[in-house]
């Protein structure tokens, strides 16, 4: 059987989800009568991925010492190489105290159930001029009009770190059955194709012609067994398309569009961080822990607005540590429909094309296309996702 690229600093992965059902329930029992916490949603998506084997080799929440590590040199203080903070951040801990263990409630489901349990290691309190230092290295800006600087702020400054026990994997599990999946799974399922050489793709977007063609450009130069589209499912900032749309935009495209058999649909929870080249760096982790030997980035990976240069998240690949990751990227120009040659293409190998020879469309123009029921042009999306996509606009209050 094919074997798979290693887990990122590890032999195998480790998932903290508790596989055994009567240790779960016994877990459950104890975690009701524990002292507990409502966690922030970035918390919470913190313990799904943990939980899911995709932030293999942690073993929980990050201290404030490896945060500040990992801001400044995107390593842990043992060493590991990690490029955002993985943290469980409390605006209060009240009686919570080292050693003890806690239950985590979820903040993303009605009635707030327990997500996970956590020992508890150490409790510490970012300084302001601490937090500040870190938002500037994760996102490259402190601007408050940043999308995940805004979130980031907003959880408290108390570090509560240590190991945990997941329980489940909060609404994603429920809400997005055919989709979720965790790093085990999709793990087995290429496994099971006996997929060695895997091209992943990170989206937080319905895909149009340019992300479709990508992704088989990067299939055929690659030589690829196959390709795995995988879209965030948690939290976007406002405006952006809610993922179950995106789900079905995306499965209509493949449904009609890729090679069957070629392409699996599949998705993670956690919230968008937008935090540009850290969060690519942070992309790649999580899709070598899942068994993929290759990431797509390509303009603006992971970002928002204009803080970040278009290119900027395939660049920070090239200032770390050469060992640092087994997965590779596959670095895509910007690409787009070539009205001169009649196909979508990487700008970078059409160099007689001037600007006027493409099919470029804003995002802000296409929704706005989208929201009074036209159509973007079928060089830029496919007919029937535009369909689907603009449905959408037109139900929405
Ligand atoms: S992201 O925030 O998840 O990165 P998006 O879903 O828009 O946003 O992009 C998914 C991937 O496709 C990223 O690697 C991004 O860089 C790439 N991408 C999107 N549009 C283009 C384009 N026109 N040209 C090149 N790469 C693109």
């Amino acid at each position: 059987m094919a074997t798979l690229i290693a887990p990122h600093g590890a032999a195998e992965l480790r998932p903290l989800y508790i596989d055994d059902a009567d240790e779960r329930a016994n877990l459950e029992r104890e975690a009701g009568s524990l002292p507990s916490i409502v966690l922030s949603s970035a918390a919470a998506g913190n313990a799904v991925m943990l939980g899911g084997g995709y932030f293999t080799p942690l073993a929980g929440y990050m201290s404030k010492a490896d945060a500040l590590a990992v801001g400044r040199s995107m390593h842990t203080a043992s060493g590991l190489f990690w490029p955002t903070p993985v943290l469980n951040l409390v605006r209060e801990a009240g009686r919570i105290e080292p050693g003890d263990r806690i239950a985590l409630r979820d903040p993303n489901v009605d009635g707030t159930p327990i997500l996970a349990i956590q020992r508890v290691e150490a409790i510490d309190t970012f300084s302001p001029g601490e937090i500040e230092e870190l938002t500037s290295q994760v996102y490259g800006t402190t601007d408050r009009a940043h999308p995940g600087v805004a979130e980031f702020l907003s959880q408290g400054r108390m570090a509560i770190s240590g190991p945990l026990q997941v329980l489940n994997y909060s609404y994603f599990e429920t809400e997005f059955p055919d989709t979720f999946r965790t790093a085990v799974d999709i793990r087995n399922e290429m496994s099971r194709r006996g997929w060695r050489r895997v091209v992943a793709f990170q989206t937080r977007n319905p895909m149009h012609r340019a992300h479709e063609e990508l992704c088989r450009m990067a299939m055929e130069r690659l030589e690829a067994d196959g390709l795995v589209i995988h879209m965030l499912l948690g939290r976007l900032k406002p405006g952006d398309i809610p993922a179950p749309v995106r789900d079905a935009a995306i499965r209509k495209m493949v449904e009609l569009y890729f090679r069957p058999g070629s392409a699996m649909i599949t998705g993670y929870g956690f919230d968008m961080l937008y935090a540009g080249p850290r969060e690519a760096l942070l992309h790649a982790i999580f899709r070598q822990n899942m068994g993929a030997s290759h990431l797509i980035v390509g303009r603006d990976h992971a970002g928002v607005g204009n803080y970040y240069e278009p290119f900027e998240a395939q660049e920070i690949f090239d200032r770390i540590p050469k060992q640092a990751l087994a997965i590779q990227l596959f670095k895509a120009d910007h690409t787009a429909y070539s009205k001169k040659l009649n196909k979508v293409v990487m700008m970078r190998e059409a160099p007689d094309h001037t600007k006027e020879d493409f099919v470029l469309l804003s995002g802000t123009a296409v929704r706005e296309m989208l929201g009074k029921g036209i159509a973007p042009p079928v060089e830029f999306s496919r007919p029937e996702v535009a369909r689907i996509l603009m449905e959408y606009y037109r139900e929405r209050p």
